[in-house]
């Protein structure tokens, strides 16, 4: 926990051009002495986000997003607080003091990473298996440099010695790099290729681990869930990709680490990898910062036929008009990795022919029906209107659904009143979900002995969610046995509830999931008072007067 020094902060404000800033992410045109254009943190047809040149602050009309420069980075390109900050000390050529890098945790986490994927490019050079496996599987060095590809050894105690050393135990614990259990400390990853995974600044926040010589257990380890690392959220290979997908203006979506480093192998540079988790809506939002064009590359057995539909369905509700959304499949047995060493030209020919996402979806819809039939149709137009349903207002929705409706016919509502449970939850704009929020709910449904006298409504900004908790949470305290599926019972139209229910969680034990629980709150608690604190400089910064309790709290902010 760092107090940063406000003085500091208000210099590196003053020295930002708020519309500058944005300028650089959304388009804005001038409107009187403001900038006004469409509001990057919900979907909107005409321009509701305002930002104030004099008054340096930005405010949607729309969706209430609201802050200064520092809160637009936090909230915009996903960063913490410190890495705002620095971002923009950096810009102005403001030096951030040595402490408050020091005393913020996630500086800490980033420098755990740091240490130990050193280490583990050290241990790499050094062991002959290890660097044959690689080259055997075309892995030049220069991959190797440009991945920082590493080993960790086959011992338990490697990093927990190092750390030691460092006086960093604790830290490295929290980066899921050592494992406490029982009192005893342990390397979590032994004997395994290290894969490390940056953030889209270049900053470590993880590692997957491949088995390479012996197989047992899981063929990849990842790093567990911590305040820099969200599965669901990251993906593989955005740095290193970043400026080729910027100058393709396109990106290739693939499944696995190797098959990012095979394909930039082959230079084409331009992809990334989820981390073993399906394409989520959260991946969709970071992806299309960087291009409009994305073409997702699945395998062609039933295993990536369904990860390409459960993608594609993640997608749909952020849908944008603009956005060109493509799909390949390669020929069963094969991944991206080995198609592309073997048939270079052939791989570049699939992507160049790829299936556009209206044909797949009317290929999709029709699989195993017979159109020519009413049966066939039918089925056909409810699957369609279920997935039109799901999608924005955009024009792009509007044509697709009139060519559903040449196949299947009208796609008339077969819920002419929705319940009111369902209404309600259709008002809520999807982008205000917090993935922290939502990975709270997932976890405390997982495990409900978890709700046991657990008291976090404060926490859960999300109304929604917030009803779900306390439901789950009165369920919990009549019956001991309290399921999810108790809660599905209970509001059978609630899709939220549903997608909650099915997201993959990592967690494996239901002593991991408290620990994430208890990470993931301690991180709502202070997002909460950070609310609170950038509410109070909103109201003071136009002129509205705060009591001696605000301004002590605005003096006391802590990080
Ligand atoms: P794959 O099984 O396709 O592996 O899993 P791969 O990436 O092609 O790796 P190689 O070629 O066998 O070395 C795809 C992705 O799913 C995740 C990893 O992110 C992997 O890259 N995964 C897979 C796991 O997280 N755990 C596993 O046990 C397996
Ligand atoms: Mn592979």
């Amino acid at each position: 926990m760092t107090s940063i020094d406000r003085a500091f902060i208000d210099q590196v404000l003053a020295s930002t051009d708020i519309v500058e800033l944005i300028k650089e992410r959304v388009s804005l045109s001038k409107n009187g002495t403001n900038y006004k254009g469409l509001c990057p943190f919900h979907n909107e047809k005409t321009p509701s986000f305002n930002v104030s040149s004099t008054k340096q602050f930005y405010h949607c009309f729309g969706c209430g997003a609201s802050g200064d420069a520092i809160k637009f980075l936090t909230e915009h390109d996903h960063l913490t607080f410190i890495e705002a900050l620095s971002k923009l000390a950096q810009a102005a050529n403001l030096e951030l003091s040595d402490g408050t890098k020091k005393n913020d945790s996630s500086y800490n986490l980033f420098i755990s990473n740091k240490k130990a994927s050193d280490f583990y490019s050290k241990t790499l050079k050094t062991n002959k298996e290890a660097m044959s496996y690689l080259s055997k599987r075309n892995i030049s060095e220069t991959m190797i440099e440009t991945f920082q590809l590493g080993l960790a050894n086959d011992s338990w105690d490697d990093l927990s010695k190092i750390f030691s050393q460092l006086k960093l135990i604790e830290n490295a614990i929290e980066a899921g790099l050592l494992i406490k259990s029982n009192n005893k400390i342990y390397d979590r990853f032994r004997n395994r290729i290290m894969f490390p995974i940056r953030n889209s600044t270049g900053n470590i926040i993880g590692f997957g681990g491949r088995v390479y010589n012996k197989q047992d257990g899981a063929k990849y380890l990842n790093s567990p869930e911590t305040k820099l690392f969200h599965k669901s959220y990251e993906l593989y290979g955005l740095y290193e990709s970043k400026k080729h997908i910027n100058q393709e203006n396109k990106v290739l979506i693939v499944e696995g680490y190797t098959d990012v480093i095979g394909l930039h192998n082959s230079n084409i540079r331009n992809c990334v990898a989820t981390l073993g988790t399906a394409f989520t809506k959260y991946h969709f939002k970071k992806i299309i910062r960087y291009t409009n064009n994305i073409v997702f590359c699945f395998d062609g057995d039933t295993a990536g036929k369904s990860a390409a539909w459960k993608a594609i369905n993640n997608c749909l509700p952020e849908l944008k008009d603009g956005i060109q959304i493509y799909l390949i499949f390669l020929p069963e047995g094969s991944d991206p990795d080995t198609y592309v060493h073997e048939k270079k030209d052939m791989f570049l020919n699939l992507i160049d022919d790829a299936m556009p996402l209206s044909e797949y979806i009317v290929q999709s819809l029709k699989e195993g029906l017979n159109i020519s039939t009413v049966e066939g149709r039918t089925t056909f137009s409810l699957n369609a209107k279920k997935l039109i349903d799901q999608m924005p207002n955009i024009t792009y929705t509007a044509i697709l659904k009139d060519e559903l409706e040449n196949i299947g016919g009208s796609l008339i509502s077969s819920n002419p009143s929705p319940s009111l449970d369902k209404k309600k939850i259709e008002h809520i704009d999807e982008s205000n979900f917090d993935i922290k929020e939502i990975t709270l709910m997932n976890l405390l449904l997982e495990y409900p002995n978890l709700l046991k006298e657990s008291a976090y409504s404060d926490y859960i900004s999300n109304d929604i969610l917030k009803e779900i908790y306390l439901s789950a949470l009165e369920g919990r305290k009549i019956n001991e046995s309290f399921k999810a599926v108790n809660l599905i019972n209970q509001y059978p139209e609630n899709h939220i509830i549903h997608k909650i229910i099915t997201m993959d969680s990592n967690e494996k034990s239901e002593d991991s999931a408290k620990l994430t629980v208890n990470e993931i709150i301690d991180q709502l608690k202070k997002t909460s008072d950070e609310k609170v604190y950038f509410d109070l400089l909103n109201r003071y910064s136009t002129g509205q007067q705060l009591t001696q309790d605000e301004r002590e709290f605005i003096k006391n902010f802590k990080k």
